[in-house]
């Protein structure tokens, strides 16, 4: 397929983006919000769906499953991993409570998180510790990191290695940070967690598509990560890795009949995540769809990484120099997600504007996390996918000098 890629021939973003449903009518930079389907997969998406509608019993219980193993074994393929040791979950939320439920913990056990974890995985881990007695020990990462990479990495290890103690029962480390788009140093983290016998749950919800996976390696005891976002897949598909030597603890949120498909190739582990109740498995079964989509672009999903890398730093240096901010992570440690620090002031106006005014979809909150009425510092984070291109970027940077002159702290 892309054995001489003919890199002259990218289509423009312009081309690319009629290949996606977005609305012409905004300025969409936040695929990193929720990802974006493109339509060849959508429509993919439809027609598993009509094999499913045209006679469900026939496909859910008959067909479904071996299709799904295909799926899954071509995501695994691509993530790095064994098909065994995959299974898919909705999304990556998903991934990390059917983790955090399955463990056990007990009142003076400690459980690592960074202050720039995705809420919802914060909230995940409040409810375990609250209800177990357990202490959810807070890492503050380095911000900003500077901007040597090596000497960022290294001040990353140490925040969390800091926090090491003998009770410490979990680490759950980000692979890409949502608020901040740092690549963790993730093999170094799990690594150090290792030889203290730390078992780790990397939430990956950026990661797949974004960077070259290979889970086999990383040291991670779990990994979940998102399809939606990175691959375009559609919404609902993400999936749980779990090291085999830890896969015994780990079942579904839902235990379903999948209870009573066991066969004898297969693990407890598999049986139970084959069926959780009835569901439309459409979106995983179009996950292959999407791999091949961009697969299929000049220089596959290397270019697609490549280009996106250097569109984000492009439009990344545009907007710090036309808003005076300094780049708050090193360049090698961002994939095609970054941010970028605004003048303090109060989230919710300024983000009002831009999408009443000026229809751009772009993130803008308080950091640390607060109310968006409340005023301080504040965050924008850029998102760099291939229907993007700098004119929008450029757009983005003259609306908020607009906002941002007309009254600073707004
Ligand atoms: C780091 C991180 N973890 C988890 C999630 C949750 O993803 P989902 O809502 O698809 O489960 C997100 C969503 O943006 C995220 O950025």
């Amino acid at each position: 397929m892309n054995d001489s890629p003919d890199l002259q021939n990218w289509p423009g973003a312009g081309e690319l983006r009629r290949l996606w449903m977005l609305d012409p009518q905004w300025t969409y930079l936040n695929h990193g919000g929720f990802g974006a389907c493109p339509r060849p997969v959508l429509e993919v998406q439809r027609q598993w769906q009509d094999r499913l509608e045209s006679q469900p019993i026939n496909f859910l219980a008959r067909q479904a499953e071996a299709e799904l193993l295909r799926a899954r074994s071509e995501l695994a393929d691509f993530v790095g991993a064994d098909a065994d040791d995959l299974v898919f979950v909705t999304n990556a939320t998903m991934g990390v409570n059917t983790v955090l439920r399955c463990l056990s913990f007990s009142p003076g056990d400690e459980i690592i998180i960074a202050d720039h974890a995705y809420p919802a995985v914060t909230n995940g881990l409040r409810y375990v510790t609250e209800r177990s007695g357990a202490k959810m020990v807070n890492v503050q990462l380095p911000w900003p990191l500077g901007e040597d990479a090596e000497q960022a990495q290294e001040k990353l290890v140490a925040a969390f290695t800091g926090k090491f103690t003998t009770r410490t029962r979990l680490l759950v480390l980000d692979h890409i940070t949502s608020p901040s788009g740092i690549i963790m140093p993730v093999e170094k983290i799990c690594a150090a967690a290792r030889e203290k016998g730390i078992p780790v749950l990397v939430d990956g919800a950026h990661a797949p598509g974004m960077l070259k996976l290979n889970l086999k390696t990383l040291g991670a005891t779990y990994y979940t990560g998102n399809c939606h976002k990175w691959i375009c897949s559609p919404k609902g598909a993400g999936f749980l890795w779990v090291d085999p030597r830890a896969q015994e603890n780990i079942v579904p949120l839902s235990l379903s009949l999948g209870w009573m498909l066991k066969n004898e190739e297969e693990s407890w582990y598999q049986t139970l995540f084959k069926y959780t109740g009835t569901w439309d498995p459409s979106p995983e079964l179009s996950v292959p769809a999407a791999l091949d989509f961009f697969r299929e672009l000049p220089g596959g999903w290397e270019e697609v990484r490549r280009r996106n890398h250097e569109l984000l730093l492009q439009a990344r240096a545009l907007l710090c120099e036309e808003l005076n901010a300094s780049p708050p992570v090193p360049a090698e440690l961002l994939g095609s997600l970054a941010t970028i620090p605004l003048p303090d002031g109060p989230v919710a106006p300024l983000e009002e504007r831009l999408v009443n005014e000026f229809r751009i979809e772009v993130p803008v909150f308080g950091w640390p996390f607060r109310k968006r009425e409340i005023p301080g510092p504040r965050l924008l984070r850029l998102s760099a996918q291939v229907y993007n291109d700098m004119d929008q970027y450029a757009y983005l940077a003259s609306c908020l000098k607009k906002c941002l002159a007309a009254s600073p702290a707004d």
